[in-house]
């Protein structure tokens, strides 16, 4: 086991703990059938192609790739990112084509309100930045006469994939190993893949959940997936470059979070890049156990503390500020996550 602690007999109490945690972690996700373990975290708001934190990972690692050359590229598909959020919360009201289209119309004529609808301020500047006609123009137009119920269409979703594909597709791989620990069915890495970045690098994911693992190599044949626990990994020191991890720490206790942080910085030669869901600026985490894990609130505080006793450097971005400020946005649909990015 990972953990240091000076008594045996307080570390075979310690092992037990973990043994029955991790137990209860296994339950936890393998009550779902396969086809819903496949399809959860990847739908709507969570789809990792508008789902801004999921961009942010993309970039840290298209940033240990290739540095600062694709940041306007990057900014793009943050704006891209707030577009779909806007539109698809839109899409939730009762709206119909002829609304949608208004919209449109009030963008080309640089005005900002269509027919009582406030449009704001970032959705105007991101369609100033685009040449005409642009995926707005499409998004806008798309929905078939007087319904909004039909999905928005998979080329549309994908705008930014087919951008950095073939962005990408001339680049020679380098020799730069991640790992991502609680992968879930490749929730992240399908994307990374199509979009063409899984190919530049050497990915390893693993999961608790072995029906993710079953799904992700049913997926990715070729790719490197296997069943692990983030509280000991199976692993040499400083085995990989880089890691990134998203929505794992608050399903943790407190305890077994700490071990799997100091096991993952244990692993990473150099950054982590870690997604939180449900976090506050309080100097408590809040503890709350539902069935057999948990769904805490961590302490930004807290947690950045737990990091730097194994590491260098620890940013932290609070997603809604860091939109607030960037891009002028105040409506984001999830004022509790966070995205840190670790040196170590
Ligand atoms: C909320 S899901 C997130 C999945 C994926 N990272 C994403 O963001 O879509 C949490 C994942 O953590 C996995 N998990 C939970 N405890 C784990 C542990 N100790 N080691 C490895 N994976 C774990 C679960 O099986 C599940 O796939």
């Amino acid at each position: 086991m990972v953990n240091c602690f000076e008594h045996c007999g307080e570390l075979k109490i310690v092992e037990e703990r973990f043994k029955l945690e991790t137990e209860r972690l296994i339950r936890s996700w393998m009550r779902y059938d396969r086809a819903t373990l496949h399809d959860y975290l990847v739908e709507d708001v969570e789809d990792p192609r508008i789902n801004i934190q999921s961009i942010l990972t993309r970039h840290f690692l298209i940033e240990r790739l290739f540095g600062e050359q694709f940041d306007a590229l990057m900014e793009q598909e943050l704006r891209f990112g707030l577009v779909m959020n806007w539109l698809l919360r839109l899409l939730k009201k009762p709206v119909n084509a002829g609304q949608l289209q208004a919209v449109l119309g009030t963008l080309l004529a640089e005005e900002d309100n269509a027919e009582g609808l406030e449009i704001p301020s970032y959705i105007s500047e991101t369609f100033s930045t685009l040449r005409l006609p642009n995926y707005i123009c499409d998004l806008l137009n798309w929905t078939p006469v007087e319904t909004t119920e039909a999905p928005v269409p998979e080329y549309l979703m994908s705008t930014f994939q087919a951008i950095w594909h073939e962005v990408l597709v001339s680049e020679p791989p380098q020799n730069i190993s991640v790992l991502e620990p609680a992968c879930g069915s490749a929730n992240d890495y399908r994307f990374i893949e199509s979009f063409g970045i899984a190919r530049l690098l050497d990915y390893t994911g693993f999961d608790l959940c072995e029906k993710n693992i079953r799904n992700s190599k049913q997926m990715f044949p070729e790719a490197r997936f296997k069943v692990g626990n983030a509280l000991d990994i199976d692993a040499e020191d400083n085995a990989f470059d880089y890691c990134f991890v998203h929505d794992l720490f608050e399903h943790l206790s407190i305890e077994a979070m700490e071990v799997a942080i100091s096991e993952i910085c244990r692993v990473t030669r150099q950054d982590i890049c870690i997604g939180f869901f449900n976090m506050h600026d309080s100097d408590q985490h809040i503890v709350k156990a539902v069935d057999d894990y948990h769904w805490n609130k961590l302490s930004v505080g807290r947690t950045k503390a737990i990091l730097e006793r194994h590491v260098s450097g620890v940013q932290v971005i609070h997603i809604d500020k860091f939109l607030a400020s960037k891009f002028g946005c105040g409506d984001t649909h999830n004022k509790d996550a966070y995205t840190f990015i670790i040196r170590k």
